[in-house]
């Protein structure tokens, strides 16, 4: 691994900073890719994903080398993408394999197009732009999300579209100060930092605080959705910052993960998911298969309205930095949260990494 310079990550931009893409980025939720092209930017680069016959995803540039048009406009015939302009084909590997007006003695147009390798796992679809000999050891696979299969906890998830920077983000989910924001919609109080650390790869940060609720029987889903019901009490928050993703812990109760898709310096997609665990209900374990996921799978979306309304008020804050930012009305701004300190350092520590690998 490179080496990286302190001097040199002090100059650079946190609002301008890029990715290091020699990570596995989320490209899109797997109900989102149907039987029809799917267009997905990452990091200014436009993709097309599709399914094949065997229905694996595939994902390759989405601009037909004949003309430059997008092939996402096209269908998917078998295996292949047909470009919608003069029907030429193209595999997953980006070559031409049929162009419907040629004739026998004439050879098919040497061209290639970028083929990316995809994965799809635990519901989402994820990319990787980097370098293919990284794809090996710790970056084989993205990051597993075990609970969203398990049967023990109740999935919801919510998408984020964001104008602002993924800095932005990152530094709203690793804030732990501001519920002042959230009210209603807050799932703790009064967090303390209780311990921080970091390295290269990610930040953690322990904070003591007050978590609102508590699903130690059945019923307590119910407090998801009516405030009244919720009883503040002592519990440990865990959160996480591993480069490029984000996740977190309250307590036994709740795990949350967002996963990031970084479409260019002002713009970023994301996907929060949150889990509630039932891991309290002995009693449900003992119950048929069947019969537990099918009370995962009604409750799939239970902490929607909570879920929607935390991330529509953070992308409203958001959203406001990165436009006092464009304005360059103040350059300077003040952090005394150190948590933040360690994730903007990490930021531009790995965007210097990809730079020098
Ligand atoms: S532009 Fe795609 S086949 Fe002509
Ligand atoms: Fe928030």
């Amino acid at each position: 691994m490179a080496e990286f310079s302190t001097n040199t990550t002090k100059t650079v931009d946190i609002r301008t900073c890029g990715i290091n893409l020699n990570h596995w980025y989320v490209a899109a939720q797997s109900l989102e890719l149907t039987d029809e092209p799917l267009e997905v930017t990452v990091w200014h680069q436009s993709i097309v994903l599709y399914r094949d016959e065997q229905r694996r995803v595939q994902a390759i540039e989405n601009s037909c080398p004949h003309r430059q048009v997008k092939l996402s406009s096209g269908k998917i015939v078998g295996s292949h993408l047909e470009c919608a302009y003069h029907g030429w084909r193209f595999n997953s590997e980006g070559k031409c394999v049929f162009v419907p007006y040629l004739s026998k003695e004439n050879k098919l147009p040497n061209c290639q197009i970028v083929f990316y390798p995809v994965w799809e796992s635990d519901g989402f679809i994820w990319l990787f732009l980097g370098d293919s000999k990284k794809l090996q050891d710790a970056y084989k696979q993205p990051l597993k999300i075990p609970e969203w299969g398990h049967l023990n906890y109740i999935a919801t998830v919510s998408s984020i579209e964001c104008r602002g920077h993924f800095s932005f983000l990152i530094e709203n989910l690793m804030d732990m100060y501001h519920g002042h924001l959230h009210e209603d919609y807050q799932a703790w109080n009064s967090a303390k930092l209780a311990k921080l650390s970091s390295n290269e790869k990610r930040v953690d940060a322990l904070y003591e605080t007050e978590s609102y609720y508590k699903i130690d029987k059945i019923w307590s889903i119910s407090q998801l959705f009516f405030p009244r019901l919720r009883r503040l009490h002592p519990e440990l928050l865990q959160v996480s910052y591993v480069y490029p993703h984000w996740m977190s812990t309250l307590g036994k109760d709740f795990k949350i993960y967002c996963l990031f898709c970084p479409i260019n310096k002002t713009y970023t997609r994301a996907y929060l998911i949150h889990f509630t665990s039932l891991n309290a209900f002995w009693r449900l374990h003992k119950l048929p298969i069947w019969f537990r996921r099918w009370i995962k799978n009604s409750l799939f979306g239970s902490a929607q309205k909570m879920l929607d309304g935390l991330v529509k008020q953070d992308i409203t804050m958001i959203e406001q930095e990165q436009q006092a930012y464009l304005k360059g009305s103040r350059q300077q701004t003040y952090e005394v949260n150190p948590t933040i300190i360690k994730v903007q350092t990490m930021v531009k520590k790995q965007f210097q990494l990809y730079k020098n690998d």
